[in-house]
């Protein structure tokens, strides 16, 4: 009989030869074909990178979860592996859901959890949620042990457990629904098999959502951070746009006790995709993080190619001055960059210049003087769909994608920096845009679907004088 992990692989072999390439992105990582959600188990080990994925290998929509592979030895070159985990039950019998990864001595642990209904019915009554553990001596094959953590009572929603070592003991953060509130809770084992529950170690206030996806608990500087993604947060006028969010809280913390914060919840992406993002740690000890580039329910046109969902840049995250979290993109990721073209202008009066045509893999580099810069409207365009721009007004760095055709339409902004300088570093690939800004003060990333005669990039200003300090291009 054919395992399903065979067939996972039979599948994908003949579905990727069917993929159109049109949006299927050049440097960041995606499923061969068929539906990716977010990064699991990302980790060093045995010189690789790894990283699963929350994979559907049958079709380019959501289904039972299975864990995607693939690993680098650089973070932006990426070589496909097989399927590493399918719903084999009986734990996770309706999926693999989001996990974690752990060296643990010569071995490759992943911990993740087993989703599976009671009965036929799959509604929430019937779901039950349990974390499991699987290992692996080569990171390529795994093991399976099933449960290691039933559900607990009075539980549904139970799951994306995240490990990490501290001292002579192993913790788990779970994310949780109790009613309407999301909540984190806290194991610690000695062996990643017998866990010892140690209560809640966080828990939303008023507003701050009904379910906790997706947690990840890490030390940045002389702070801990909590990062994960809240279900359920109201939109505040600039704040909270998306279906979901993703971001972080700041605090202290004893190993074994409840996190104590300051209750702010920043977000750490202001696109409009970045979702259940996941941390690891590099060999010289950076914290890296990569993100899943979709969001839930929002219209994915590439599934009319054969994949949906693709991974973020690797982002380094630092605590700057004040305390708040930078993520610029991960040191690597310069590896990219091929030949290197200035644009041909400096300033600009009420006037658009074309940069180049076909940008398909491009990092452009932008420096505007605010200062000097009083047009009305001025940055950078893709075609007729994307345009990053300063609203001189508003003073804001605006975000605004335009694919009517697809039902995607809308801005996401920030506010501009105290200081005159606005330097930007945008990653275009095919589908995806990211835009750094000031070094990681602030990070927008969001979906596009150009046309293939929609991808010139050009300059703008309106109504006035836009002044550049530094632009051009590199080809990835
Ligand atoms: C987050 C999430 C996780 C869950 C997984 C299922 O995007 O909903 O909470 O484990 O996706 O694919």
């Amino acid at each position: 009989m054919t395992s399903l992990l065979e067939q996972a692989e039979q599948t994908l072999e003949k579905a990727q030869s069917a993929i159109n390439p049109r949006w299927y992105p050049r440097y960041h990582l995606a499923a061969r074909a068929g539906w990716m959600n977010d990064p699991n188990g990302l980790v060093w080990f045995d010189g690789w990178y790894h990283a699963f994925y929350q994979h559907h290998p049958y079709s380019p929509q959501w289904g039972p979860m299975h864990w995607g592979h693939a690993r680098s030895k650089d973070l932006v070159h990426w070589e496909h592996l097989p399927v590493a985990l399918a719903p084999e039950g009986p734990a996770d019998k309706d999926g693999c859901f989001s996990g974690s990864a752990v060296v643990d001595g010569d071995t490759l642990a992943l911990i993740y959890t087993g989703h599976k209904f009671h009965g036929s019915a799959d509604t929430d009554d019937n779901l039950y949620q349990v974390q499991c553990l699987a290992s692996s001596c080569d990171g390529i094959h795994f093991e399976r042990h099933g449960m290691v953590i039933d559900t607990p009572p009075g539980l549904h929603h139970f799951r994306d457990p995240k490990v990490w070592r501290e001292g002579e003991f192993w913790y788990m953060v779970v994310g949780s629904r109790v009613e309407n509130t999301g909540q984190v809770r806290l194991y610690r084992s000695t062996d990643l098999r017998e866990w010892h529950d140690k209560g809640i170690f966080a828990e939303a206030d008023e507003g701050m959502g009904f379910m906790w996806e997706c947690p990840d608990f890490f030390t940045l500087g002389d702070k801990r951070v909590l990062m994960f993604s809240p279900q359920g947060m109201a939109a505040e006028g600039y704040h909270h746009r998306n279906l979901f969010q993703s971001g972080y809280l700041l605090g202290e913390w004893q190993p074994g006790q409840p996190f104590t914060h300051n209750g702010e919840f920043i977000e750490l992406d202001h696109g409009h995709d970045f979702y259940a993002p996941q941390s690891f740690l590099t060999p010289d000890n950076r914290r890296i993080v990569i993100g899943w580039l979709a969001m839930w329910e929002s219209p994915m046109p590439e599934q009319q190619d054969g994949w949906a969902g693709m991974l973020s840049l690797p982002r380094e995250l630092s605590l700057d001055d004040n305390h708040r979290v930078k993520m610029k993109p991960a040191d690597e990721v310069t590896a990219l960059r091929g030949s290197y073209y200035p644009a041909p202008v400096r300033d600009l009066n009420n006037q658009k210049v074309l940069v180049t045509a076909n940008a398909e893999a491009v990092e452009v580099q932008l420096a505007w003087d605010l200062s000097a810069s009083t047009a009305e409207q001025f940055g950078m365009a893709l075609g007729d769909g994307l345009r990053i721009y300063v609203d001189n007004q508003a003073q804001r760095l605006v975000v605004e994608r335009s694919y009517p055709k697809y039902s995607l339409e809308g801005t996401r902004s920030i506010p501009l920096p105290a200081n005159s300088l606005l330097s930007l570093r945008i990653f275009i690939d095919r589908s995806s845009v990211e835009v750094f800004v000031n070094d990681g003060d602030a990070c927008l990333s969001s979906r596009i679907y150009p046309q293939p005669d929609q991808r010139d990039i050009s300059l703008f200003a309106n109504h006035g004088i836009a002044s550049l300090q530094d632009a051009g291009y590199w080809s990835l």
